[in-house]
Formats: C-alpha cells, structure tokens, sequence
C-alpha cells in the first residue's frame, strides 16, 4: 500500500507538468544580441510599438517587438538567428504584416533547407496590425539543429513583416486540426461563445474530395453559451473532414466536436422564454432575409438568410423550412452553403416545369438563383455574381450549377435576384438589384442565358427586388405590376415582359421592423403571399441562440381607394387555423373611464380584431394599447397611425385593425397597411387596453383570439 503511494506521489509531477518553455527570442531587449540584421527593414533593434506612419501595432507581449516598418512598406532586409536545437514539439510565435511568401515571412531551417514558412495576414490595403500567434508542429525534427530566418523582400502595400515571442514549447499555442468524422447522426454539433470576435475558420471535405464542400466561421467556446450544429441529414453514412486552426487553449473544446444524433439543447427547443411562438425562428443562430418562396405540391417553401452558428450575421447561407399551412415549419439541412462561390447572398425560387430550362435536369425542378457574393471567398479574385441551383427531389437536396455565374458582376454589390416565369412572353424575368435605388431587369429562356432588357429605380428604396402583377378591385382584366423593394417602398405601373414602365410611387406599404421580404412563387388560387424579415438593431435576445424572426405570412392585393390604387395586406387565412379561444363583443361605444371590456384580458400570444366605425366615434385618437404600452393609434385630425407614417384613411367609413402579439413582437394591420415592432423585453404578460382619447369610439365588433402556439 504504501510502496503504491508513493510510486503514485512520484509519477505525479512527471505526468502533469511538461517540459517548461524555452524562449528562441523575445525580442525584449534594447538590441538583437547575437541575431543578425542586414538592410534597413528591421533597424538596429527591437521597438517598443508602432513606427512613424505605421497603423497601431497590437497583440506583442511584453515592452518591444521585431518591427519591420523601419523606413516604411518600401525598405527591405533580413534577420537570421544563430542556430538553436530543437528540444520541444512546437515553435510558438506572434506574427503580423504582409501575407506575401518568401517576401514577407519568418522560415525554419534544417539542414540548410526551409523546413516551415510562414507569413502575415494581409495583401490589399486595409486590415489590422494586430500579431497572432502561430505554432509550428516540430515534433518530427526534435534533436535536430535549426535556425530562422526573418524575411522582407517586398515593397508597396503590406510590404513590411513583424514578430515577437519565438518560444519553443511542448503546448501549442495554436492548434492546426485536421479530423475525419464518420457521419452516423444528423449533427456534428459545437460548443460556442456568443463572443463573436473569437471565430475560427473551418472546412469542410465530404469523402475525402480535394474542394470543400463549405466552410464556416465558428466561435468555439471552452465554456458555451450554447450548442450549435452543423446539419448533416444529407450526408449520413458518408465521411466529413474538418480541417482548421484553432488557439491551443481550445483543445477541449475541438474535443467535444462531435457527430450526435441529437444536440444539446434540442429537448427545450421552441419552449425557451424568449422564443416566438407562431413566427419562424430557427432553432440555432441568426436569420435576416426570406429567400427562394416558392409553393409546390402542398408545401411551402421558406429559405432565408442564416448564420447557423451564431446570433450574428455572418456565414451567410440558405436556411430551409418546410410547411403545409406557413405556420408549423419544420427546419431542414441548410439548402446552400458558403464556399468558393463566397457567401450565399438572397435570392429566389421557381418551379420550373419539364423543358423549361438549360439546366441538367430530368424533369420538373425546383430553381433557384443567388447572389454568390465573392467578396467572401477563401479564393482570392471572386466577384459578387448571380448563379443557380437546382433540387430535383422537392427540395432535399441542392445541386449548385456546373457552369455558374450566370450573370457576371455588373457593378458595386449587385444582388438579389428575383426570378418568375413570364407566361405572356414565354420566358424568365430577373429584377436584380444594382446599387443605391437602381434594378436592372433580365430576361432568359432558360434560367442560363440571360440577357439584360431595362432598368428601374425606387427612389429611396434599395436591394431584395420584386416583380409581380395583381388584379385591381379582383378584376383579371384590370391589372398592375408592382415593382417592390426591401423598405416596403413600391411603384405602381405595366411591364410588357422585358421594361417596366412607372405609373406612380414611391408608395409606402410597410412600416417598421420589416425588411427585405419577397412573395411566393406559384402560390395557389393565385394567391400573392409574401414574408417579410423582422429586423432589428440591437444585440440580439440575450441568453436566446436564435435571434430575429419573420413576419406574419400576409396576402398581398390590389384596390382602387381615396388616394388611388394601392397594395393591401391581410394576415394569411391559415392564421385562423391557430385560434385557441375566441371573445367577441358587437355594437357598443367606448369612452375613456368605462370598464374596458379588455381588462380581464392578461395577453400571451394573441390577436386583437375590430371593425371601428370611423364616422360615428368622435375620439381624436383612438385604437389600443398592448404589449403594456405599444401604440397602435389612429388620429382623426390627420388620418394617421402611430408607428405608420403615411396617411391612413377610412375605408367605406371603417377602421378594420387587427393586432398580433408573439413573445418579442407586436404587428398590426390597420385597412391593409402593415406595421411591426421587434420588442426586446423580457416576455410575461402583455395586457392590451383600448385608447379613446377626447371621446368615444363606437366598434362594430370587436374581438380578442387567443392564439396557440405553432410548436
Ligand atoms: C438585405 C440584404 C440583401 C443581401 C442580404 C445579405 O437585408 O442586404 O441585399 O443579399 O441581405 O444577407
């Protein structure tokens, strides 16, 4: 027994403590000791910061470093150390500067030949003089002897190198990983921060193919905020490489990286505080703008904007959720993913029937087309170009075209673009954005060729374009096209299949937190049905790992009114389908002091419907208060709406309001006009009261729907 502890007390410290650091060079004193400089970049010894004209240099340890911004981008030299052996299994060191090899770069030499490289992290003007830690696995050259060579050859932007903190070490300060994962679950799930500074890059390689399939950038965390995950339903029994750098520190992290059928978390999906209960959320991450709406045999189709692994926006990719009534969704794998082609900017979908198209395809597809934004490649010289995808399994799986871009960059961040059948013309239509308040229309005969046929602008509106025409009063014979942009802002007028040609407009449809949205594409009964994205400035929902959420699915129509033709929204009918428990009160009159008949009404999820008859209430504002104290307000004197800023008339003497409340968000539809708020506030109840300001208001009916939830 004590013969076993004590071989126990002496095997401790030599299993817990590693060999300690040996510093190469730490570039702390007030020369180079027995390194060698030559030429002008480095100067005579280490310096304490930036040099003259040099951005702030960042991220050494201790007072000084190796800079090598002496006499600016355009001098030139080198620095070699005297030869070191090497007794650890890596060599740590901080390095920034100029990302050009064998101009800008620190090597190892072994044997008189460059045994590692590397170099810093930028080319083009702009970036950070920030130093990073990078390590080198030495584990193959321990005992050997080895020297370094610090190099700047190059002159102009980024031309200079800078270093620090040469350590030999048996704990890399930076990991390079490099795993294989057998996929036998749907997730390969992570741990994150929701720190968005810490992200690291990550490939991804499917059955050991030489391009990546996708890459991410993921804030791997030693203590998680949340899980998030990467979706790999489509890939089971199939093989995924992850190959990246990671921080040293982050060791136990990678190692909880793993392929799980499930993810943690997933057993109070839908049920945490903050999450809305009848909005779309997805389950993990950030989501902006509703992408590829398309409806195709009983099932609509909803992409969106998505960072699957954060509450950011980043990784832009497709989300995709499915849905029989536009209410109870259920999410899928991502439908497009970041990769060469750069981010996966907005775009939609079509139904493109048998013969339709210049694609590889059998028969009926699903098409899709995207901004692929270049700007975001890991492959320098991408552009922001338009390109195309296609699933022909009802949309489960996705194949990105062989011969993409489609349309080749035109100017600054072109995108969005928006693609339909014109039946008329028997060809496809692209509304694509441009820049400032400008669109560009191109027409195709296959969704391949396409070519450029007229312009339009919306003044003061910009991106996520739509096109689409819509009977006035129902009346097929009577109709306009719409040319809509991402503010709500739209113009009224014809288009013949190639030009459009304005009316009137700019008229304002939304109001407040919408953004972005675009209608369905083959809807049924020739419904118009559009989402929007409800977006919002802030930090996102603290504590959630989902942030922001869509609008209410609404059905968009055409009516002639007082002020002349103009777009109306109703909440999508299925909206109904939701309605747990129904009170109605009809003809009565309403004054400040009476028991509002609300006042019982402790809120949750819910929709407020009344029919307001204008002429015979003589409030001067009048409507309601909900979610405590949100205003949905309607002023007699100048026929406005709180929250809207444009005018709000009666119709046939009516105020029709309908109010909806979801956990952190308020919408109202006012006589067709539509306005939300995103409310960031920790949920409990929401009352909701009437407001008759100055009089009385008589409602032909009012009514209050409890609303259940979709999950
Ligand atoms: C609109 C938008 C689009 C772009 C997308 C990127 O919100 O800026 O123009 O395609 O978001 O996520």
């Amino acid at each position: 027994m004590i013969s076993q502890l004590l071989s126990a007390a002496l095997l401790l410290p030599s299993l817990s403590a590693a060999a300690p650091d040996l510093t190469v060079m730490d570039f702390e004193g007030d020369s180079f000791g027995n390194w060698k400089a030559t030429g002008e970049a480095f100067g005579k010894a280490p310096v304490a910061g930036s040099l003259q004209g040099q951005m702030p240099v960042s991220g050494f340890l201790g007072q000084r470093l190796l800079n090598g911004y002496h006499g600016g981008d355009d001098s030139t030299g080198e620095l070699e150390s005297p030869a070191f052996k090497i007794e650890r299994k890596h060599l740590n060191f901080l390095i920034g500067g100029g990302k050009f090899p064998a101009e800008t770069c620190i090597d190892l030499f072994v044997s008189g030949k460059v045994a590692r490289t590397a170099t810093g992290r930028f080319d083009q003007p702009g970036g950070t003089e920030r130093l990073e830690w990078q390590s080198w696995d030495l584990s193959d050259l321990i005992g050997k002897s080895a020297s370094l060579r610090i190099t700047d050859k190059r002159k102009g932007t980024w031309g200079h190198i800078n270093i620090d903190h040469i350590v030999q070490s048996d704990d890399p300060k930076v990991l390079e990983l490099k795993k294989e994962f057998a996929i036998a679950g749907r997730y390969l799930v992570w741990p994150v921060t929701r720190d968005t500074t810490q992200k690291r890059r990550f490939f991804f390689n499917v059955d050991g193919q030489e391009q990546p399939l996708f890459y991410a950038d993921i804030c791997l965390s030693n203590n998680p905020d949340f899980w998030v995950f990467t979706d790999l339903a489509n890939y089971q029994g199939r093989k995924i490489t992850v190959t990246g750098s990671i921080p040293g520190l982050l060791a136990d992290a990678w190692e909880k990286v793993k392929i799980s059928p499930t993810y943690p978390g997933e057993d109070e999906i839908y049920r945490e505080a903050l999450r809305p209960q009848y909005h779309f959320t997805s389950r993990r991450g950030w989501l902006n703008d509703p992408n590829g709406l398309v409806w195709k045999d009983g099932t609509w189709h909803l992409f969106y904007q998505h960072n699957p692994y954060n509450h950011n926006w980043d990784n832009m990719s497709w989300g995709h959720a499915t849905s029989s009534d536009l209410f109870h969704w259920k999410e899928g794998p991502n439908g497009l993913l970041p990769d060469a082609e750069g981010y996966m900017y907005s775009g939609s979908g079509v139904v493109a029937p048998k013969g339709s198209t210049g694609l590889p395809v059998k028969g009926e597809a699903l098409v899709f087309a995207y901004t692929a934004n270049g700007n975001h490649s890991y492959e320098p010289g991408r552009k922001v170009v338009q390109s195309i995808a296609f699933s022909e399994d009802g949309g489960k799986t996705f194949t990105k075209f062989a011969g993409n871009p489609v349309l080749p960059h035109v100017e600054a961040e072109n995108r969005d673009p928006k693609i339909f059948w014109h039946a008329p013309s028997k060809h496809w239509v692209m509304p694509l954005y441009y820049d400032r308040s400008d669109y560009g229309i191109y027409t195709s005969p296959d969704l391949v060729k396409w070519e450029k046929t007229g312009d339009y602008k919306i003044p003061t509106d910009g991106e996520c374009p739509d096109l689409f025409e819509l009977p006035v009063d129902g009346d097929a014979k009577n109709t306009r096209w719409i040319v809509w942009g991402a503010q709500g802002k739209y113009m009224l007028g014809s288009f013949d299949g190639r030009v459009f040609k304005a009316e009137s407009g700019p008229h304002q449809h939304y109001f407040g937190a919408a953004y972005a949205g675009q209608t369905y594409d083959n809807a049924p009964d020739g419904r118009r049905v559009h989402i929007g994205w409800m977006r919002d400035g802030g930090p996102g929902l603290q504590g959630a790992p989902f942030n922001l959420q869509m609008t209410l699915p609404m059905d968009f129509t055409l009516h002639r009114q007082g002020d002349g033709i103009r777009l109306r929204a109703e909440p999508s009918k299925e909206v109904e389908g939701l309605r747990a428990d129904t009170k109605e009160w009809k003809d009565f009159t309403f004054e400040a002091g009476q028991t509002d008949p609300l006042s019982g009404f402790k809120g949750g999820q819910y929709e407020i419907e009344a029919v307001i008859d204008v002429a015979s209430s003589t409030a001067a504002e009048l409507g309601f208060r909900s979610f405590d104290d949100h205003p949905v307000i309607w002023k007699a004197a100048d026929k406005t709406l709180s929250g809207a800023h444009g005018p709000q008339a009666p119709i046939d003497g009516k105020l029709k309001i309908r109010i909806f409340a979801d956990t952190v968000s308020l919408e109202a539809f006012v006589n067709g006009t539509y306005t939300s708020r995103y409310i960031r506030q920790i949920p409990g109840t929401k009352p909701v009261r009437i407001v008759a300001n100055g009089g009385s208001i008589k409602f032909d009916s009012l009514k209050v729907h409890t609303l259940k939830s979709a999950w």
